[in-house]
């Protein structure tokens, strides 16, 4: 419509005032929805003097990396660097149970990260200029939700959560944040997309966290193949029947959490004791609070056999009947 075609030409003005003519800016995707539209925009503004990065920390989806890279190089003709940091996440990660500590953890690995790229492309570039400013995909609920703004009753004792792309940023970061849209919601983010000519099948993808599969598996995450039971069951199974079954659109997220808890089961004859799965699907319309899903009994039946069936270490699964408030969407 009209009002995101000024959006977008006020964004573009904005960008270009900020970033001098031999600036570099550096961006990173997390194959979400937000950055990608950030990326797009700011490569809009300044061309070929945007980096985009993609980091592997260990906490992706099933073959997402894969995916987003081959979505950046043929759909969008982004240049994109990706670096493969999953090690480097995953032993910071070890025997650390405190979600707020596993969030800052790994804001800071990826700033260290970051950091690390703008330095290595200084080197790289003709006139040596090193980028001084990271775009970051930061939306208005991240914004509110991290640091409430005055006024509105609530302090930073409040905080819900630190968004790892606002409140879990270290204090002495280098670069400069570029936020063009930290005053959008979601809805509005995609519409800015479609103007822009980002894929509609990119567009429509549910939200992912930047934490990754860390906040939906509760405590410890790099115990036993927690991750490896969680992206078998979380993408292969259960997002996989919601698009068959024709109502992931309907859906503003869904995915598995696993269930750090022990249970017996019986199996083929035989007594288990294993792992819980539990599934959460919400409908939101900006993620700030949200409704559990209504999915039909026999979809149920049907995904929870598949995965006790076919993901080794599982016996049980339930489903997360909790709106926002008093829950979360993410578990942690
Ligand atoms: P919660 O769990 O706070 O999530 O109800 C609200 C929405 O935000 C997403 N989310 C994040 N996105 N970095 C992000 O980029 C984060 O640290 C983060 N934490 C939660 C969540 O997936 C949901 O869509």
């Amino acid at each position: 419509g009209w009002k995101m075609e000024d959006v977008l030409q006020e964004e573009l003005k904005a960008i270009q005032t900020t970033v001098g003519p031999d600036d570099h800016v550096i961006c990173a995707l997390s194959g979400g929805v937000d950055s990608t539209v950030a990326a797009t925009l700011v490569h809009k503004a300044i061309g070929d003097r945007l980096h985009c990065v993609f980091v592997d920390n260990g906490l992706l989806r099933w073959k997402e990396r894969e995916r987003v890279m081959e979505t950046f190089e043929s759909d969008l003709h982004l240049p994109v660097t990706c670096i493969d940091a999953s090690e480097e996440f995953l032993s910071k990660l070890k025997g650390v149970t405190d979600p707020e500590k596993k969030r800052k953890i790994i804001g800071n690995e990826f700033i260290a990260i970051f950091d690390k790229f703008a330095h290595d492309l200084e080197q790289k570039l003709v006139k040596k200029k090193k980028p001084e400013y990271l775009v970051q995909g930061t939306l208005y609920p991240d914004v509110i939700e991290s640091c409430p703004p005055p006024g509105t009753g609530r302090t930073h004792s409040h905080t819900i959560k630190s968004h790892h792309n606002v409140g879990g940023l270290p204090k002495d970061m280098k670069l400069k944040l570029i936020e063009p849209l930290k005053l959008l919601f979601k809805d509005e983010v995609r519409e800015l997309g479609r103007i822009m000519g980002v894929p509609q099948p990119f567009l429509k993808r549910h939200p992912f966290p930047g934490p990754g599969l860390a906040v939906r598996v509760p405590g410890d995450v790099t115990l036993e193949n927690r991750l490896d039971i969680l992206r078998r069951v979380a993408d292969e199974i259960f997002v996989q029947a919601i698009k068959d079954a024709g109502i992931y659109d309907s859906i503003w997220q869904a995915f598995a959490v696993f269930m750090p808890v022990l249970t017996v089961g019986v199996q083929g004859d035989q007594r288990t004791h294993r792992y819980a799965i539990a599934l959460r699907a919400v409908t939101s319309q900006d993620g700030m609070t949200a409704d559990w899903y209504y999915f039909d009994h026999k979809f149920l039946a049907d995904v929870s056999t598949r995965i006790c069936n076919e993901v080794p270490g599982v016996n049980r699964v339930l489903l997360d009947i909790t709106s926002k408030p008093p829950s979360t969407i993410e578990w942690e």
